[in-house]
């Protein structure tokens, strides 16, 4: 039987290649399921996930609470701005408190680096990361390998390029191990000052130039400019940010080659990418968008069976 080799997805790094195959099929026949007239199956019906996001989210919350939904499982949802956080609870008591309540899965987005890790060794509850600070996105690096995959037949053998601040990016780091065993190789694109010192230790390359990034590559992946999490200045200004690194119409127009754009959301327009490329053919970031769905189906589905067979 085709199982998980582990319990919880706190990371790309903490899973095998074969974990994300799996999960790659076991997300196509949800794409299958979320086509039909009837986009609800009973698989989860007897699991209760919690949505706990102590940072902003919209893609993955909506996305999490509608697989939960099309899975039949039932769901509380928790957000740190109005809960007893605010009154000096700590995050272990906090989550104790929400399990009492018999629940079985947790999903959750926090600010700081690791949190899931943390609580995975304070909590019996199946934990899903879905963004913990500037540490790994995994859930997101699936779903745009998934993308890649349904795009170009195959993540193996394409050439893909992380354009912008991979300093301070959970996307860009879960991306990164996502697409290497999968068998991608990966540049990584953007001003110096948001590139991480030792960057080349996890076996990517640093390409300064971003047309040159771009008639390399095959897929190019925009990340958002993170102001929220920058403490300095870390380029002169937005305009020279866009100058240098913006994908605009002219320089996709000019490749040497048609290329795959990406972006994970959320979009500053006129920043990173222009409107007429975020909107192109060539684009498949609402497909990305769709795709986390059955994405995160598959997650809980593969995570819930695991506590399922362990209970019988
Ligand atoms: N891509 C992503 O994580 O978007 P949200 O912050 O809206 O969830």
């Amino acid at each position: 039987m085709s199982e998980l080799s582990v319990n919880h997805l706190l990371g790309i790094k903490y899973i095998t290649e074969a974990d994300i195959q799996l999960i790659f099929e076991t997300a196509d026949q949800f794409k299958e399921v979320i086509n039909r007239p009837i986009k609800k199956v009973p698989s989860l019906r007897d699991i209760t996930i919690a949505n706990l996001f102590f940072e902003n989210s919209t893609r993955t919350r909506l996305s999490f609470e509608l697989a939960e939904k099309r899975l039949s499982a039932d769901t509380v949802n928790f957000s740190a701005a109005s809960s007893s956080v605010k009154k000096g609870e700590t995050l272990v008591d906090t989550v104790n408190n929400i399990l009492s309540m018999k629940v079985d899965m947790v999903v959750m987005r926090h600010p700081n680096p690791g949190a899931g890790i943390y609580l995975s060794k304070h909590i019996g509850a199946s934990i899903v990361n879905a963004g913990d600070g500037a540490h790994e996105h995994p859930t997101q690096a699936l779903l745009d390998s998934y993308s890649i995959r349904e795009k170009l037949g195959d993540v193996a053998g394409k050439k893909v390029v992380i354009v912008g601040d991979i300093l301070h990016s959970r996307v860009a780091l879960s991306n990164i191990f996502a697409l290497q065993k999968l068998g991608a190789t990966v540049k990584v694109c953007g001003p110096k000052t948001l590139i991480p010192k030792h960057i080349e230790s996890l076996g990517v390359t640093y390409e300064p130039h971003l047309e040159k990034a771009l008639n390399w590559c095959d897929v190019a992946n925009m990340l958002r400019v993170q102001n929220e999490r920058m403490d300095i200045s870390y380029f002169p200004s937005t305009r020279e940010y866009t100058q240098q690194f913006g994908l605009n119409k002219k320089i996709l127009d000019n490749l040497n080659k048609e290329i795959v754009v990406m972006h994970p959301g959320p979009i500053n327009r006129g920043v990173e990418i222009t409107s007429d490329v975020a909107d192109s053919k060539q684009s498949i970031i609402l497909n990305q968008v769709e795709n986390g769905v059955a994405v995160r189906m598959a997650v809980l589905y593969l995570l819930a069976s695991k506590i399922q067979r362990n209970e019988n």
